[in-house]
């Protein structure tokens, strides 16, 4: 008998010449000599799907992450050849695909110039261990090219030099450069020459991403398994790239109803029901607005889901309509970890259906997580989610709970060295079994979507609310979610600032963080600052592990509640502007918050800019991120700029100092917006609207606005009961025009607008609505440039 004990270790493995060119309708396919092929699908002029396969075999064509929704279609495909290549042509792109060694270019396909490059090109190791491959592509890094995007990454924007892992993780008061973290988003965009294309990675095994780190020109993308499969989306603009690889990978399947966007209160754990309710009544109190409080781990018997301890929460039916009638919702924690105990009913269903994740040979994943020893249901099987979302039955329907938040899916698992399950745990990945080694980092995916149908189910005919912790790309079609286990320091608020931005670069807007820091103790005024940024970011709301005392707006003295007050009071005021940004992601992939790259990749002084950002399409934030500041300096984006505060007009494409007392931060609106605003509410649905309020910067010169509303709730918007109003400015030296184009079948509660002119550079003495002079006494019109006008104008002529 021969043992060898030698692995035979090949190195990197190249694909060889092309032998073999297939075309069937849009699926273009290339065999090479060594067995490797290459399949390219033109999904649309400007999405190529790039996928090899390195036996001969592709494995079956499944995907977490691309949903069923995306767009399709081309307009123009065409293959040719020359002596060394094959050439495909779309619309948008020229895609060379080497005959020696399968290696593609890419060029635009209007002006020409190259757009990416294969540097290696595709490449690929044997893996003896596991069997498969690791998969890799290197590619040629264009002169001044920068990279943006990948999900939660606590750094910088621009991503540029730097090395990243993707691998879901418990990461427990994380820091700066921390990697990997709490999500999975191998999607990146990067830019260069005015030009920006992005590369969507759909491969769920452990994947690494460098860019221009090992090596000064290069940047390469590899995963520890599956194949390489990845998507190459063209802009030429950076919004288009984010919002085609949102379609691709999903926009959420529904808006947040609108008291979702409204201020939430967590802690880590207000309990029992006399906690809670002070908690609630002093935010009534105080009139500081709020929308949900949070019910962490300790509302349940011995944190196991789907219970309620009896001590602390003895009615919590009544609790939560007593909650509700006071207009706050409650939030529940789901953990995925289910507690081994054979009197549990949700564990003992759980095994006789055998429902659980188990090892390799056979025993279940047992993992130690806050209920002590448990089990774990396997997200990844359809029948398991069905009955996982079964189980919210009760808390939803029954007792009114209206959000859940889903924690520790990582999966986190306590005292082991990975903190998650073993690589040898087996998963049905809808019918494509395999380890942990591929299902990792959608378990918690999978787990944010059983929870997302059940709430769906049973919140019916309201739209369901779900937060998630770990992520792959796509969960943002089920769930909104938070950047985790932040420290209450200075630099984390940057932090949060960045990985807001960062989110919404990577298709998924409906992010937050614990304002304030969830480890250690904000001071007040690095609270106040916090909620300045937090009434900007998608989803607002303070937690803190409540180890180190109180983190409620009141906590830090009647000054800093004071700070907290006027802030979330604007963003109640913002409310409709925010719905409407939120619409424009939900409907087009748009980010709610915009990079300054995002916003303007033209101006090569926003390429490395961090702090600044643009929320909604037309106001720019910038928090204040350190101690004792009077003010800072930012950067203004090119055009002219209304200082939100004192309507004062700044230039853009310049650096500016900007005052900013802790009751202040920079805050500038776009000449020419129309930005509308509710009145103050102390949650949402406590007042009617009568009127709603449009504040209108002036402009020489035009500008567009849009705003969108409907019901804040239901479906009834997808059967076309939205309003959507389109508004047209035109500035002239005497003039201001504003024309209004209204689409949708719903109609508001309020019948006039309040329009507030800001910088209006004339005196006025005249006013036509449709052509017709209204008098200043029907209007309302006073002193402060205020006027009423019916909502239903459809253009308005405002005279010297
Ligand atoms: C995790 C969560 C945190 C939560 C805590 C207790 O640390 O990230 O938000 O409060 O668990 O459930």
């Amino acid at each position: 008998m021969i043992l060898n004990t030698e692995l035979e270790y090949k190195g990197n493995l190249f694909p060889s010449k092309i032998i073999k060119y297939e075309k069937n309708l849009n699926v273009l396919s290339f065999t090479a000599e060594n067995g490797v092929i290459l399949e390219i699908t033109v999904r649309r002029d400007s999405v190529l799907r790039f996928r090899f396969t390195t036996t001969g075999i592709f494995e079956n064509d499944f995907s977490y992450a691309i949903t069923k929704y995306a767009s399709r279609g081309y307009n123009h495909l065409e293959v040719t050849e020359d002596k060394d290549h094959y050439i495909i042509t779309t619309a948008k792109l020229i895609c060379h695909i080497s005959k020696l060694d399968l290696r593609s270019s890419i060029y635009d396909a209007v002006d020409k110039t190259l757009i990416c490059e294969d540097e290696l090109g595709f490449h690929w190791e044997e893996s003896y261990e596991f069997g498969g491959d690791v998969v890799k592509m290197s590619k040629t890094a264009q002169p001044g090219e920068s990279y943006y995007g990948l999900g939660d990454k606590p750094v910088d924007n621009n991503l540029k030099g730097k090395r990243f892992e993707n691998w879901v993780t418990d990461s427990y008061a994380y820091g700066r450069d921390t990697d990997p973290i709490y999500k999975t988003i191998p999607f990146y965009t990067a830019l260069h020459n005015k030009k920006s294309y992005g590369i969507f990675f759909d491969n769920t095994f452990r994947s690494f991403f460098d860019f221009c780190s090992e090596r000064r020109n290069i940047t390469s993308f590899w995963a520890h398994g599956g194949e390489m499969n990845y998507y190459f989306i063209y802009g030429p603009e950076m919004s288009e790239v984010v919002a085609n690889y949102t379609d691709l990978t999903g926009k959420p399947h529904e808006m947040p109803a609108l008291w979702v966007l409204g201020y939430h209160q967590c802690k880590w754990s207000y309990y029992p029901e006399s906690n809670v309710k002070e908690i609630t009544s002093k935010f009534r109190e105080l009139k500081i607005p709020c929308d949900a409080i949070y019910l962490d781990i300790d509302y349940m018997e011995g944190f196991r889901c789907f219970t309620w301890s009896k001590e602390y929460f003895p009615d919590p039916k009544r609790m939560v309509k007593e909650l509700a009638d006071d207009g706050f919702k409650t939030i529940v924690i789901i953990d995925p970890g289910i507690k081994i105990d054979m009197e549990y009913s949700v564990f003992k269903e759980g095994l006789d259906k055998d429902y659980f994740c188990k090892r390799a040979d056979g025993p279940y994943m047992k993992g130690k997580v806050w209920p002590g020893e448990c089990y774990f249901p396997d997200f990844t099987r359809p029948e398991v989610r069905e009955w996982w979302s079964d189980l919210f039955k009760e808390l939803i329907e029954d007792i009114g709970v209206k959000g859940v938040w889903n924690d520790m899916n990582e999966p986190a698992v306590m005292d082991v060295p990975g903190k998650s399950f073993p690589d040898d745990v087996r998963h049905d990945y809808e019918g494509n079994p395999c380890s942990h080694r591929k299902a990792h980092n959608v378990y918690g995916m999978q787990m944010a979507r059983a929870t997302y149908q059940g709430l769906k189910k049973f919140s019916y005919p309201k739209r369901p609310f779900v937060i998630t912790r770990a992520a792959y790309s796509g969960t943002q079609r089920y769930t909104s979610s938070w950047t985790g286990d932040n420290v209450a320091s200075w630099d984390h608020l940057t932090i949060a600032n960045l990985q807001a931005q960062r989110m919404c670069m990577s298709g998924f807007s409906f992010i937050g963080s614990d304002i304030g820091g969830f480890a250690e103790q904000p001071n007040g005024e690095l609270y106040a600052r916090w909620i300045q940024l937090g009434i900007f970011h998608p989803f607002c709301r303070t937690h803190s592990s409540g180890d180190h005392g109180d983190q409620e707006p009141w906590a830090f003295g009647d000054t800093i509640t004071d700070v907290v007050r006027k802030f979330i009071e604007l963003r109640y005021q913002l409310l409709p502007y925010l719905y409407t940004a939120f619409w424009r992601y939900a409907d087009e992939g748009i980010p709610i918050l915009k990079s300054l790259v995002l916003y303007d990749q033209e101006d090569t002084q926003t390429h490395y800019r961090n702090d600044e950002f643009i929320f909604g399409e037309k106001i720019l934030a910038c928090p204040v991120t350190g101690p004792n500041q009077k003010g800072r300096r930012m950067y203004i984006p090119r055009g002219k700029w209304y200082n939100f505060w004192t309507d004062e007009v700044v230039k853009g494409g310049q650096e500016h100092w900007v005052d900013a007392d802790l009751d202040s931060m920079p805050i500038f609106v776009k000449e020419g917006a129309i930005i509308p605003k509710y009145p103050i509410q102390q949650y949402v649905g406590e007042k009617a609207i009568n009127e709603l309020l449009l504040d209108v910067y002036y402009k020489l010169g035009k500008e567009s606005s849009m705003v969108f509303e409907d019901a804040g709730d239901g479906y009834d918007y997808i059967k076309g009961r939205y309003s959507q109003r389109d508004f047209k400015l035109q500035g002239k030296k005497d003039e201001l025009i504003i024309q209004q184009h209204k689409s949708g079948k719903y109609i508001t509660t309020y019948k006039t607008f309040k329009l507030k002119l800001h910088g209006l550079p004339f005196k006025i003495s005249k006013i036509e609505v449709d052509n017709v002079e209204i008098p200043f006494k029907v209007l309302k019109i006073n002193g402060d440039n205020t006027l009423v006008v019916t909502k239903d104008f459809t253009e308005l002529h405002i005279m010297a």
